[in-house]
C-alpha cells in the first residue's frame, strides 16, 4: 500500500498564478473551503513574469474606448475562431476586475489626473493596458496574493500533480508529491479548478518559466477532457537572442508601445513594407505618424510594429531568413531612437522600462537608452487548451473547471497582449464561483485507492530501472531537450506537412524511450525524477499540438503552414479537438464553432 498524506477542500484549485490565486479567492470569498496547490513557490507563478499589462476598456486615456471595441478588436485579432461567449465576457467584465485590483491594493500607473493609465498595445484600437511600469504581473500577484492569504486559503507549496482521481466521469481530487521531500498527496476534494499556465517549456526558445510544462492539459486530457485550438501557438515577435543563457526571455510588447521600432541590419524599419489589407486603413505608413499615435495623438494611426505578434513574428523571421538579421541572429529593436524627439528619453525609456533597462544592462551589457536590442521570436503562449463552458469554465468532465492560458477559447487563433492577464481575472473569477456552486451541490466523491496505487507505481518505476537504461534512452534530461529542440524546427512558427510527420514520428519514439528513464539516489530533492515525471505533460502537449497543427490545413493566426498560406474560409469556421481514445491513443475532430448572436456580428461590422 502507498504511503501518503490526505487534505480534503471543497474546492482545490492547481496553479498559483493569476487565474488560480482569483479563482481561489472567489471560492473562498462564498465561505467554501480553498486549496491551492502549486508546484512552484508562492509569488513565482508565471505570472510574475508578465509585463505589459492588463487589457480593458476603462477608457481612461481614450474616451473612444469600451467593451464592444475591445470585443471586436479581440476577435479579429484571434481571426475569428474565438469563443465569441468567452470574448464578450472578457472585454464586458475586464474594466470591473482591474478596478477590484486597484480596491485590493494594487499600484498603477497614473493619467496627469489621476486614473489608471493604459498605454498602447499591439491590436489594441485605442491604448488600453493599465500597467505598473513593465512589472505589471509582479504587482498582479502581489495584490492576489495578500488578498488570498488573509482570506484563508490553504496554500500547499511546490507539490506537483500527478493525476486528476476520479469516480466516474466526476472528478474528485487529485493526487500529487511534495518536490522536496518526494512524499506523496492525496487532495479530496468536491470541485478542481485547473490554472497550471502554459506549455512553452515543450519547445526551446521561450519566455515560459521553468514549471509551464504544461501539467493541467495533461492533466485533462488524460482524464477524459478535450482540448481544442492546440495547434495555435504564439510566438511573441521579441525575446533577448544574447547571450545564448538568457535567449527567448521576454522583452515586452511595451518597448514598441512606448515608441520602440524594428530595422534590420541595413537600418530599414521592415514593418512598413508588410501591412496586411485589414488593418492597413488603421496603420501608419510613415515614422512621423506612427511617433505621433505612440504619445497620443488620436487622430494619427498606429505604427505598423504594433500589428498583431504573430504578423510581426513572421516578417522578422522573414528578415532574419533573407540574411538581413543582426549579427545574433535576430532583428534590431530600437527606443533609443526616441532621443531625437524627447529631451529627457533617458530618464523616460527607465521610467516607463525599468525592467527592461536592467535586464538588458545587467544580461547583455546594453544600455537600451542608448543603444538597440537584438531581439527574436520566443515561444510565449498557447491559445488552445481545456474546452471549457464560456460562462461557468467547467470542463466536460463534471467538477473539473479551468481557467487562464490552460483553458481554451477566448483568445481563437492568436491572443492580443494583455488580454491574458484580463483573461486571469475575469475567468480565474468566474471558474472560482462556479467551482464554489459545483462544491455546494456536491458531495465529497469517492477516491479509488487503486488509481492511487498505480499512479505511485507509474511514479516511481523511474528508480527500479536504477541504470539499466543506456545513457542514450535513460536519461530524462536527453529527452526533454531532444523534443524541445525538434518541437521549435518542426512545430515552430513555420510549419509543413513533411515536418509535423517526422515530429509525430520522433514523439511516438520518445514516448517510448521516456518509458526507460532511469532516476537514481532516492525522491529526496532529486531534479532528475522531476525531469522525468514532467516528460509525460510535455509529450502529451507537444502531440496534441502537432496533430491539431496537421488537421488544419490552413494558415491563420499563430498557426502558419508553408505548404497552405491562405486562410481557408470553411475552416475559419472550426475548432480541432483532439481528446484521449478508449485505446490510449489521441483522437481528432473537426467541430463547428457557436453560432454568434446578431447583435455581436453587427458589432464587429460596425467596428471594421
Ligand atoms: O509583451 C508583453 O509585455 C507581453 C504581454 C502579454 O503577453 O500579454
Amino acid at each position: 500500500m502507498a504511503d501518503y498524506q490526505t487534505f480534503e477542500h471543497d474546492v482545490l484549485v492547481i496553479g498559483s498564478g493569476g487565474a488560480g490565486l482569483r479563482a481561489a479567492i472567489e471560492a473562498s470569498a462564498t465561505g467554501v473551503s480553498v486549496g491551492l496547490v502549486c508546484k512552484c513557490l508562492l509569488g513565482k507563478a508565471h505570472t510574475v513574469m508578465a509585463e505589459g499589462g492588463i487589457a480593458a476598456a476603462l477608457a481612461n486615456v481614450d474616451d473612444r474606448d469600451n467593451w464592444k471595441v475591445h470585443f471586436a478588436d479581440t476577435m479579429r485579432g484571434g481571426q475569428y475562431v474565438n469563443n465569441w461567449r468567452m470574448a464578450e465576457l472578457h472585454a464586458r467584465e475586464a474594466p470591473a476586475r482591474v478596478r477590484e485590483l486597484e480596491a485590493w491594493g494594487a499600484v498603477f500607473d497614473r493619467t496627469p489626473d489621476g486614473r489608471i493609465l493604459q498605454r498602447n498595445f499591439g491590436g489594441h484600437k485605442y491604448p488600453r493596458l493599465a500597467h505598473v511600469g513593465d512589472r505589471t504581473g509582479l504587482e498582479m500577484l502581489r495584490t492576489l496574493q495578500d488578498h488570498g492569504v488573509h482570506q484563508g486559503i490553504d496554500v500547499h507549496m511546490e507539490c506537483t500533480i500527478l493525476t486528476l482521481l476520479k469516480e466516474g466521469d466526476r472528478v474528485v481530487g487529485a493526487f500529487g508529491y511534495e518536490r522536496e521531500k518526494g512524499t506523496f498527496r492525496v487532495y479530496r476534494a468536491k470541485a478542481v479548478v485547473l490554472a497550471t499556465g502554459g506549455i512553452g517549456r515543450a519547445f526551446k526558445i521561450t519566455s515560459n518559466s521553468w514549471d509551464c510544462t504544461g501539467d493541467g492539459h495533461s492533466l485533462a486530457y488524460h482524464a477524459g477532457a478535450e482540448l481544442i485550438d492546440m495547434e495555435f501557438v504564439q510566438f511573441h515577435p521579441t525575446g533577448m537572442v544574447w547571450p545564448p543563457s538568457v535567449c527567448g526571455i521576454l522583452v515586452t510588447e511595451g518597448v514598441r508601445g512606448e515608441g520602440g521600432v524594428l530595422r534590420n541590419s541595413e537600418g530599414k524599419r521592415f514593418m512598413f513594407g508588410d501591412i496586411p489589407e485589414n488593418y492597413r486603413s488603421q496603420t501608419a505608413d510613415n515614422e512621423e505618424e506612427g511617433w505621433r499615435y505612440t504619445q497620443g495623438d488620436r487622430d494619427a494611426r498606429r505604427p505598423p510594429e504594433l500589428l498583431t505578434r504573430d504578423h510581426v513574428a513572421r516578417c522578422i523571421v522573414r528578415e532574419i531568413k533573407e540574411g538581413r538579421g543582426s549579427p545574433h541572429g535576430g532583428v534590431f529593436l530600437d527606443i533609443s531612437w526616441i532621443r531625437k524627439k524627447l529631451s529627457n528619453a533617458s530618464e523616460h525609456i527607465k521610467r516607463k522600462l525599468p525592467s527592461m533597462y536592467h535586464q538588458f544592462k545587467q544580461l547583455a551589457n546594453i544600455d537600451i537608452t542608448a543603444e538597440a536590442m537584438e531581439v527574436g521570436p520566443t515561444t510565449h503562449y498557447i491559445m488552445g487548451g481545456i474546452r471549457v463552458d464560456a460562462d461557468t469554465q467547467m470542463s466536460r468532465l463534471p467538477g473539473l473547471f479551468a481557467a487562464g492560458e490552460c483553458a481554451a477559447g477566448i483568445n481563437g487563433a492568436n491572443r492580443l497582449g494583455g488580454n491574458s492577464l484580463s483573461d486571469l481575472l475575469v475567468f480565474g473569477k468566474r471558474a472560482g464561483e462556479y467551482a464554489a456552486q459545483f462544491s455546494r451541490e456536491n458531495k465529497t466523491g469517492v477516491v479509488n485507492p487503486g488509481q492511487i496505487e498505480e499512479t505511485v507505481s507509474e511514479a516511481l518505476e523511474s528508480f527500479n530501472r536504477g541504470s539499466k537504461g543506456s545513457a542514450a534512452d535513460g536519461n530524462p534530461y536527453e529527452i526533454q531537450y531532444e523534443l524541445q529542440r525538434f518541437m521549435q524546427d518542426l512545430v515552430g512558427i513555420v510549419r509543413k506537412e513533411t515536418e509535423m510527420t517526422e515530429a509525430i514520428d520522433r514523439i511516438t519514439e520518445l514516448w517510448i524511450r521516456s518509458k526507460s528513464v532511469a532516476a537514481h539516489g532516492n525522491r529526496q530533492y532529486n531534479p532528475a525524477w522531476h525531469t522525468a515525471l514532467d516528460l509525460r505533460s510535455l509529450l502529451t502537449v507537444s502531440e496534441a499540438i502537432t496533430v491539431s497543427a496537421l488537421n488544419r490545413k490552413e494558415s491563420r493566426g499563430g498557426h502558419y503552414r508553408d505548404d497552405y498560406p491562405q486562410k481557408d474560409p470553411a475552416l475559419g469556421k472550426l475548432n480541432v479537438v483532439v481528446w484521449k481514445g478508449r485505446d490510449g491513443t489521441i483522437q481528432v475532430r473537426h467541430e463547428p464553432l457557436p453560432e454568434m448572436p446578431d447583435e455581436l456580428k453587427g458589432i464587429i461590422e460596425e467596428m471594421k
